[in-house]
């Protein structure tokens, strides 16, 4: 008897349970890889996988206009390269690859703080802006739109 509804409770606990462990915060990050006049739009999860662009543009410059890629994504080459952050003159966070090269697989993994969101709350901050800085609580853009 005891046993039995031990049973039910733990199938019921197991049931309930699995929908709550799919609510991960596992953000989208969207990507633009520049290679001169050349660019393609590539996304994935920020989910720590490492994922294939199956694209062979030799990319110089990448756009990050949603996440904080430079920090929290790891970009696979064919050879040594350095990643310099910097920013569009429209105030979109971009990553210059020196020297240029195709950009074979990225993972990513990590949350970020989106425009417009909290950043410091209670004297205590809440994480890094995806794609800006902080100020006055909220995460803030360089493009003037946030
Ligand atoms: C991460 O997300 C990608 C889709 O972008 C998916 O193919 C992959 O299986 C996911 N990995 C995990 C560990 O969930």
């Amino acid at each position: 008897m005891h046993l039995t509804t031990l049973t039910i409770f733990t199938f019921v606990m197991v049931t309930v349970a699995i929908p709550h462990r799919r609510q991960t915060t596992e953000q989208s990050v969207q990507l633009i890889f520049h290679g001169g006049p050349v660019q393609y739009s590539w996304g994935l999860l920020a989910n720590g996988t490492l994922q294939s662009t199956g694209n062979d543009l030799i990319v110089d410059t990448i756009d990050a206009p949603n996440y904080n890629a430079l920090q929290n994504c790891q970009f696979i080459t064919d050879n040594d390269k350095t990643l310099v952050g910097a920013f569009s003159s429209t105030g979109v966070p971009q990553i210059t690859v020196g020297p240029p090269q195709p950009i074979r697989a990225v993972s990513c993994q990590g949350v970020c703080i989106p425009t417009f969101g909290d950043c410091f709350r209670d004297g205590q901050s809440l994480g890094t802006c995806c794609a800006g800085f902080c100020a006055a609580n909220k995460c803030r853009s360089f493009s003037g739109s946030g």
